[in-house]
């Protein structure tokens, strides 16, 4: 007792000199390390085997230097399985919401969550799959088809988690883009791609100090992603600088001394599923015997476990783990007043794609009918199906592991309902997607709202027929039909759409008695209330589309792969495959009205610092790629009637003097809440990464000679100023 009260307290003292501090946090763990045993280290590295601790991964523990096991849990949205908690709107409706400071928000109240439950490792965020095709099953737990945006969310959301001293982890590690043979297909990426795209976000990661990266699934040039000495030693540890620790998928494992010699440092959940067989474990403490396996391999895994730890705060004070996530304990309340980022990141990243002779925002209608089965609770409740694995009632977010259990779910109905009692308009309902009972509804109301969705996930629960990814990119439920019936009886339709990524919308999108089609993503357990903020206007929609939403399925220019994957559209994916084959998408990247308009002017570029990147390694890669050498400003002024936010984007080519690169790549964005007749100036540091292409053969970043075209504007299409800077 004495003796664990001097320890704590000699921690707690120390805490402060490792804290935040990557050089000590790495001292501290080498010195530490001198007192465990290999057994003990195989612990630390080994999770503990499927369900066996209260988390979906719990490590071996060595008490001997006040390591308690550490939990890990999912995941990307918030704390899974627990009882009590926020069910956060999912990463890609914070990816719409182009807001910085939202991100982050949202970020700080999963960590705060994740801390108080005792987990020590919150298994997100995820920028793999970056969304390359659009039905790809988990696109929706990442920021969005772009690395730039990616990068921005993962940044954000890694400083924040990582707020409260939980241990943020970046996934899935890499080339993870469909579910369909996730576990048996090989990502072939060329390497300028992956630096330009794939690795974008996770280098931004590593930048933001994150202490974990998850392997993934998938190999890359035929070689398992937690066994690949390329990605994981060369790559990660080295170009990129990366101090924390490599953990596999849950079951990415695929060898003893291959994984331990290809850079993994810790395998999850230990064992592969239940079935008692650990890789590592006793067979790694027999590897090191024997000689298969370095000792001093060992010793790096279990020095950078530690480090983490260290680097976090973990070894002083942190709380024990609070709930289990297989006997029902759910754990106390942790949710705060975290609804309140809730709802903002889910009004925030609704977007407006239709709005004919300002349809919206409503105006206390006469009546109203609300149809479509997606807008009412599920009698079930909200949790009916495990993980989230079916699609009834209103859809918040995919399924999978990227999921929580929702402490309630505002259905739109019941928001909208209480908005239009106060307002004394009249409201019928169709709580079906039959055709007739919509076409009914619709013709017996001044309005009509009808609410379609799309759900994808992950591949371990199949649901309607698609296994996580989609098998196709229309509506469910013959959402089409419903919407054509229901515009066929009412000339004020409104579309809602709720879905996990693209949709065809040809089908309606046209109709003179559609007059408004609102995008409203994914957005957890606020999804009324944040509705009913756009809808009526308390607030005017500032959201932005975080991918490409296209005419047919085809034009996206890819879709599940069956065999390998190539990678053979390399840079050209999304806006970038649009705007380099001509083809007009029906919304593009960026896009989203408001019920303002903004005007664009004052146009500056100024590229001062031309000396080239160093090549000092730091996390993330060399610090000065992350220097700011050239800033663009403009002038965006609120020219409507309504206070609103705009986010305005910056899109760059760079000069023709570099080897062939999309015309437009986005560097830069920030949003700016405006009231009527406002102006504010907005600034896009651009940093020398941001101006450079990898040059393969040289492996290094290379700013190009030239002048740079410099394009800002509302969207990717909508550039409303263009200069250039040399
Ligand atoms: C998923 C990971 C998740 C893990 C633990 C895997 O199937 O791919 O994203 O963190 O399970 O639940």
């Amino acid at each position: 007792m004495q003796y664990s009260l001097i320890l704590a307290a000699l921690s707690a003292a120390s805490v402060t000199a490792q804290k935040g501090d990557w050089a000590a946090s790495a001292a501290k763990a080498s010195q530490s390390l001198q007192g465990l045993s290999l057994q003990q280290k195989a612990g630390i590295v080994t999770g503990t085997g499927w369900m066996q601790g209260p988390c979906v991964g719990n490590t071996g523990e060595a008490q001997s230097i006040g390591f308690r096991s550490l939990c890990l849990q999912d995941g990307p949205l918030g704390v899974r399985y627990a009882g009590s908690v926020t069910a956060f709107p999912p990463a890609i409706q914070a990816a719409s919401t182009w807001d910085v400071e939202l991100i982050k928000q949202r970020a700080v109240g999963m960590g705060e969550e994740a801390r108080a439950l005792g987990v020590n490792v919150l298994l997100g965020p995820s920028a793999g799959p970056l969304g390359k095709i659009p039905q790809g099953g988990r696109n929706w737990e990442g920021f969005g088809a772009d690395p730039y945006l990616q990068g921005v969310g993962m940044y954000e959301t890694i400083v924040g988690i990582q707020e409260s001293g939980v241990q943020a982890c970046a996934k899935h590690y890499i080339g993870n883009e469909q579910e369909y043979r996730r576990s048996e297909l090989s990502a072939n990426i060329d390497d300028r791609t992956v630096h330009e795209m794939y690795l974008w976000p996770f280098a931004d990661s590593v930048r933001a100090n994150v202490a974990s990266v998850m392997c993934s699934y998938n190999k890359l040039d035929s070689v398992y992603a937690c066994e690949n000495d390329e990605y994981l030693n060369q790559i990660l540890k080295t170009e990129l600088d990366f101090p924390g620790f490599v953990l596999s998928d849950w079951g990415a494992q695929h060898t003893t001394d291959g994984s331990a010699k290809g850079g993994l440092d810790m395998t999850m959940p230990g064992d592969n599923f239940g079935d008692n067989q650990f890789l590592w474990g006793n067979n790694l403490v027999n590897a090191v015997n024997s000689g298969q396996v370095q000792q001093s391999r060992v010793d790096d895994m279990v020095s950078r476990i530690l480090t983490s730890w260290y680097y976090t705060g973990q070894d002083s004070g942190f709380p024990n783990v609070g709930f289990n996530s297989w006997n029902g304990n759910g754990g106390p309340n942790v949710q705060g007043n975290h609804k309140e980022v809730a709802r903002a990141v889910a009004r925030d990243g609704i977007v407006l794609l239709k709005n004919t002779n300002n349809a919206l925002p409503l105006n206390k209608p006469e009546s109203i009918a609300i149809i479509g089965s997606h807008a009412f609770d599920n009698p079930q409740g909200p949790n009916a199906c495990v993980d989230r694995g079916c699609n009834t009632g209103p859809l918040g977010m995919g399924w999978g592991s990227g999921t929580v259990d929702y402490p309630y779910l505002i259905a739109p109905y019941d928001a909208i309902k209480q908005q239009a009692d106060a307002d004394g308009t009249r409201v019928t309902q169709a709580d079906s997607d039959n055709f007739s009972h919509g076409g009914t509804a619709a013709r017996a109301a001044e309005t009509a709202i009808v609410f379609i969705t799309a759900d994808s996930g992950e591949e371990y629960i199949t649901v309607e027929g698609n296994a996580g990814d989609r098998n196709n990119l229309n509506a469910w439920h013959t959402g089409n039909e419903l919407v054509a019936a229901v515009a066929e009886g009412n000339q004020n339709t409104i579309v809602v759409v709720h879905s996990v990524g693209q949709i065809l919308l040809e089908s309606f999108i046209e109709l003179d008695n559609v007059v408004a089609v609102v995008w409203a993503g994914l957005p957890g357990q606020e999804s009324g209330n944040a509705l009913v903020d756009v809808l009526y206007g308390k607030t005017a929609p500032s959201g932005k589309l975080p991918y490409t939403i296209g005419k047919r399925a085809e034009d996206h220019g890819v879709s599940i792969v069956r065999g390998d994957d190539n990678f053979s559209e390399g840079l050209f994916v999304d806006y970038r495959h649009y705007d380099k084959q001509g083809i007009e998408p029906r919304f593009e990247f960026g896009f989203g009205l408001s019920y303002t308009t903004f005007d664009y002017s004052g146009l500056t570029a100024t590229y001062s610092d031309k000396s080239p990147a160093d090549n000092v390694a730091a996390p993330g890669g060399s610090a000065s790629l992350y220097e700011t050498v050239a800033t663009v400003t403009a002038t965006i002024t609120n020219s409507g009637d309504v206070a609103a936010a705009e986010v305005a984007q910056l899109y760059l080519g760079l000069p023709s003097s570099a080897p062939e690169t999309p015309a437009k790549q986005l560097r830069g964005f920030q949003k700016v809440h405006l009231e009527p007749g406002q102006s504010a100036t907005v600034q896009f540091p651009l940093r020398r990464k941001d101006l450079s292409y990898w040059d393969a053969q040289g492996k290094n970043w290379v700013i190009p000679s030239g002048a740079f075209a410099v394009h800002v504007g509302a969207s990717s299409r909508d550039i409303r100023l263009t200069g250039s800077m040399a």
